[in-house]
């Protein structure tokens, strides 16, 4: 390698403004279920996020997006919302939840919440209203309710597939007994979807928004932000099975990244900048291309949308940087920063997913990864610290997914018993789905219990089991090791907020072998991260400000960058 470089700029040069935090924030999404629990139930909570402030302003995050914490009866936990201004009661109050934002901001974090537009839980008020009500009811118009198909109406409306498995499509009994309506359900059946034809789901989660606005979060997470209009036709798909939370499997797909979704977000984002300072959104929109997702960042519509090309995508050289640079392209073409994340609670933690061969093709679900093979944890945690860096040093936002800065590894094996996530029953017991990327985090190596995860003794086991030697990796153990997982990712957001990039559209590429990654982040601060099997040498006169390899001092810098590693550092003259 070559510290000589070749540059490769995208479409629009625009610098983003400084006061613009969001282009370049890191965000550590709270899984709050998982996070930490302070009143011993075994389930996280807002008091265990409060507790939890001060460490995650020391690890150095921006901003904490918060999964649902809305009253809910955790049919998807927490993505089916009974009431969308209140907070589940065993998670707390809206009292705490307020100091929470308070407290975040005094430490300098801005909060983000998810907000759940697709669907509601079947406990929220309008859709008890609406199976009350009759077929052809105003109550029945919020949801997407329809006759049957065939003679008795027996048949769904069409043929769609719930994304947990199964028909899309429940039946209900009307208030007579007699088999009625079938309402949509694009996820589980207590996840009714809503009809966002319809003006009052307009105005109501305008006014939702407004409600957490008014109590000072700083912006929100849209859940399936791709799924919210449908082809009124609601034709058949044809399509056997729908893959879980994955790219469109059809160019005009009938329900998902419709053109449609554009105008509520054109809605949505007036009412964003209505605010001082304007709040933010971030969208989950499984797109085919990246094409497609620049769509939703248009100037007038959404700030941010996760890469989900770049988390799926193998340890492999070619088709990183292939992505990296596409999805700068797309981006700046909208004038958006372009986004990074490796993980989050709905796929395989990355650390197993590079515990295993890399085949090339992107994939993220538990079972077609755990085909791969039984993982390697060691090579997966050494590919795990070099992608902290890579992902890291890349300009834009992103995202740090709780426990991945603890280095934790999927849990595979936990028992039947304890599965929860809906497409294990839905699946008819053939997709594990998404628990072992849930489980609650180890923060203490108590002597007396394995846990660590609840502040006080915990009368109750956290909801999913840790495995034994789960209090291995707490952060007690890691904190004051240099060597740790931890110790990598706190020493590289501090370097990292220290190298700013106010252009967010473009990556100076350095020239390197195939099998490697190579470019600066700023003049001062470049990374090469090694794919290949053969160390490969640091440029002339590299000064190293960061390694993967454990061992790493700034005294006895390595010279070379070993297989699966990274380094960063100030090239020479800079
Ligand atoms: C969330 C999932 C959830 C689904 C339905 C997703 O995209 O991230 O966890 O199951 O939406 O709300």
């Amino acid at each position: 390698m070559t510290a000589s470089t070749s540059a490769s700029a995208s479409a629009s040069p625009t610098a983003a403004s400084p006061t613009e935090w969001w282009r370049s924030a890191v965000i550590y999404q709270v899984y709050i279920r998982s996070f930490r629990d302070a009143d011993g139930d075994g389930i996280g909570d807002v008091a265990g996020i409060r507790e939890r402030l001060p460490y995650l302003c020391a690890l150095g995050v921006d901003a904490l997006w918060i999964t649902p914490w809305y009253p809910s009866p955790m049919a998807d936990a927490g993505y089916d919302v009974a009431d969308y201004r209140a907070i589940e009661p065993s998670f707390g109050t809206l009292a705490s939840a307020r100091s929470l934002i308070t407290e975040a901001h005094a430490l300098g974090m801005r909060v983000i919440l998810d907000i759940v537009p697709n669907h509601t839980s079947d406990q929220h008020a309008w859709f008890q209203a609406a199976l009350a009500a009759a077929p052809g009811s105003p109550e029945r118009a919020r949801y997407m309710f329809r006759a049957g198909r065939g003679a008795d109406g027996a048949q769904p409306p069409n043929d769609w597939r719930s994304v947990f498995g199964g028909p899309a499509w429940t039946r209900v009994t009307e208030a007579d007994g007699t088999p009625g309506e079938w309402y949509l359900h694009l996820f589980a059946p207590e996840q009714p979807d809503l009809d966002w034809e319809h003006p009052e789901v307009r105005a109501e989660f305008e006014s939702i928004l407004r409600f957490w606005f008014d109590l000072g979060v700083d912006g929100f997470r849209i859940d399936v932000a791709h799924g919210m209009i449908k082809d009124p036709a609601l034709p058949d798909l044809g399509l056997d099975e729908e893959e879980i939370l994955a790219p469109p499997a059809s160019e005009d797909h009938p329900h998902w990244d419709l053109d449609g979704v554009h105008e509520i977000y054109r809605s949505w984002r007036a009412i964003a900048d209505s605010y001082e300072p304007p709040r933010i959104f971030v969208a989950e929109a499984w797109t085919r291309n990246q094409e497609r997702l620049a769509r939703y960042l248009r100037a007038d519509e959404l700030h941010t949308a996760f890469n989900f090309d770049y988390l799926r995508a193998p340890w492999q050289a070619q088709q990183l940087r292939a992505v990296i640079e596409e999805s700068i392209a797309a981006a700046a073409s909208v004038d958006a920063p372009p986004t990074w994340v490796l993980s989050n609670h709905d796929v395989v933690r990355h650390v197993s997913r590079f515990a295993r061969p890399q085949d090339g093709i992107p994939r993220h679900a538990l079972t077609e990864i755990a085909a791969l093979g039984a993982p390697d944890l060691e090579l997966g945690t050494r590919r795990a610290r070099a992608a902290a860096l890579l992902m890291l040093a890349l300009p834009g936002r992103a995202y740090v997914y709780q426990g991945e800065e603890l280095g934790l590894p999927e849990v595979e094996d936990l028992p039947d018993a304890a599965l929860q996530d809906p497409t294990w029953e839905r699946s008819g017991h053939t997709e594990r789905g998404r628990d072992g990327c849930r489980v609650p985090l180890p923060w203490r190596a108590r002597p007396d219990d394995s846990t660590g995860f609840s502040i006080i003794p915990a009368t109750a086991a956290p909801w999913l089991p840790q495995p034994d030697d789960w209090a291995s990796w707490s952060e007690e153990r890691q904190h004051d090791d240099p060597d740790s997982m931890l110790s990598l990712y706190r020493t590289a957001l501090h370097i990292r907020r220290a190298h700013p990039v106010t252009d967010t559209s473009r990556l100076r590429w350095l020239e390197a072998p195939a099998d490697v990654i190579a470019f600066e982040r700023t003049p001062e601060l470049a990374c090469v991260v090694n794919f290949g099997a053969d160390p490969v040498p640091l440029p002339d006169g590299a000064e190293v400000l960061l390694a993967s390899a454990a061992g790493f001092t700034q005294d006895d810098p390595p010279t070379a960058i070993g297989p699966d590693e990274a380094i960063w550092f100030t090239p020479a003259g800079a």
